[in-house]
């Protein structure tokens, strides 16, 4: 089995019971997941796994989201420009600056 090289973890907020009620949620993280998908496609970033996840526990930073193994942990991520910025540095092997937190 090939493992990937980064795994990003977007979350989306959900709760035990599979609700997505949390902050993040509201904030439209789900929305950019299809956005995600296709600019890690367009860069041919094929060695990137992404997934949902519940509560990162930061949510005063929602939407946010974290790339592994860098552990690089990113927020306020509201545009298709922010998805854009933290994919080009990772791509480039760096974090995006700008959206880092903690
Ligand atoms: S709901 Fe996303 S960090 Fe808490």
């Amino acid at each position: 089995m090939e493992k990937p090289k980064h795994h990003i973890f977007v979350c989306a907020s959900f709760r035990a019971n599979g609700e997505p009620q949390g902050v993040c949620h509201k904030k439209g993280s789900i929305q950019y997941l299809q956005y995600l998908q296709e600019g890690l496609s367009d860069r041919g970033m094929n060695d990137v796994v992404m997934s949902m996840t519940g509560c990162l526990k930061v949510c005063d930073c929602g939407p946010a989201m974290v790339v592994y193994p860098e552990n690089y942990w990113y927020g306020k991520i509201e545009s298709e420009e922010a998805i854009d910025e933290i994919l080009d540095a990772l791509n480039e092997g760096k974090p995006a600056e700008k959206y880092l937190i903690g």
